[in-house]
């Protein structure tokens, strides 16, 4: 089945498929250095969580390669300079923070074998090329953890893009799906469209549609309608950033749709890599929530579709875990009461893959 590969390490530099541009073109880019990969965050060529996260790795690397620094200890004041920049992108999806914090730690590490330069380069190199291959692993197993969630047949829902594009494997909320329908569950798919940014009709529709899985893009009005009639057995989506106590950042409307979905009696459940927990705060009402450009609500690609008034935007919100049906993760699957449950998976053993 088709997989969409939003962003790859190669030779040249960071390749990325420009998302802002789907469904209509598919263009990508080669970013050179780190200053280029940053703005390719901030600007959403690439986006979602963990795809967030593994751009941030590979700026660190890109940046690293290519400093002209020719001693660690010109090398150390420019690495934090690099990391610096990149945590500044986008405050919500603690992916981005977490994969800097483990490009550091590896920093630290070469500095304290007393690395040579040049292998300090190529070590960073193969950790940002490993946290990406690792994403791919992440998913798989969230994926055949959630699909056993997932009905036998009938219409299920997400929102925004939650697939291979938001992560660099084959989707958090979208691999469950996938895996689901890969087992041969019949299933279709409710698609909000999302606005303003509209990941879903652009993103999640082009994905399941390229993958052959059947699916109906509804606008974002239309969710209690269909939650209330359309026979909905379940309900999955992907998480920004999820506190010690399960609840969950994730993009603005998810909120609204958790709460509908308990009214009718549909098991809303969120499927989000272990690195996607932030158990240093202790509830949702502490997760930061971008503010974005008004003009991405008072226009849709270029065009005005309001008159020149005050517009807001804040790009995620937060579902509070009394709706959350269950997390499912690569480690398992997290359910009431959260603060233990997140614990635990924390604690337990991450997958194989590893240095
Ligand atoms: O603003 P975006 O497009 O980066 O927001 C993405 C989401 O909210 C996703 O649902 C979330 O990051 C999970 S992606 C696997």
């Amino acid at each position: 089945m088709y997989v969409a590969q939003p962003i790859e390490w190669t030779e040249k530099g960071v390749v990325m498929l420009d998302q802002r541009r789907l469904p209509a073109q598919e263009i990508s880019y080669t970013y050179t250095d780190y200053l280029g990969v940053a703005k390719a965050i901030r600007e959403m060529v690439i986006r979602g969580a963990p795809a967030i996260g593994v751009a941030a790795a590979m700026g660190v690397a890109i940046g690293v390669q290519k400093s002209t620094a020719t001693s660690l200890e010109a090398l150390k004041p420019e690495f934090a300079h690099i990391c610096d920049t990149l945590a500044e992108t986008r405050p919500t999806a603690v992916d981005l923070f977490w994969a800097l914090e483990r490009m550091k730690r590896r920093f630290a590490e070469l500095v304290q074998s007393s690395a040579p330069l040049a292998a300090i380069r190529e070590a960073l190199v193969a950790e940002a090329k490993l946290v990406h291959q690792e994403k791919k692993a992440t998913d798989e197993a969230i994926g055949r953890f959630g699909a056993e969630f997932m009905p036998q047949e009938g219409q299920v829902m997400t929102q925004c893009n939650a697939g291979a594009l938001a992560t660099g494997g084959i989707g958090t909320a979208l691999g469950v799906i996938r895996v689901a329908f890969e087992q041969g569950k019949k299933l279709h798919v409710l698609v909000p469209e999302t606005r303003p940014y509209l990941q879903g009709a652009r993103l999640t529709a082009w994905e399941l549609h390229r993958g052959g899985i059947p699916l109906t893009l509804i606008t974002d009005n239309m969710v209690g309608h269909f939650l209330k009639t359309g026979k909905v057995g379940a309900i999955v989506t992907g998480a920004d950033r999820i506190a010690a106590n399960g609840d969950t950042a994730n993009k603005i409307g998810t909120y609204q749709i958790a709460v509908l979905a308990k009214e009718n009696n549909v098991p809303f459940y969120i499927a989000a890599p272990v690195s996607t927990f932030d158990l240093s705060i202790a509830g949702g009402e502490q997760i930061p929530i971008e503010e974005r450009a008004a003009a991405e609500v008072t226009h849709i690609q270029g065009v005005r579709i309001a008159p020149d008034v005050h517009a807001a935007h804040p790009a995620f919100d937060v579902t509070p875990h009394r709706y959350i049906r269950a997390i499912f993760t690569e480690r398992g699957v997290a359910t009431a009461p959260y603060t233990e449950s997140l614990k635990k998976l924390a604690a337990a053993p991450a997958l194989g893959a590893g240095r």
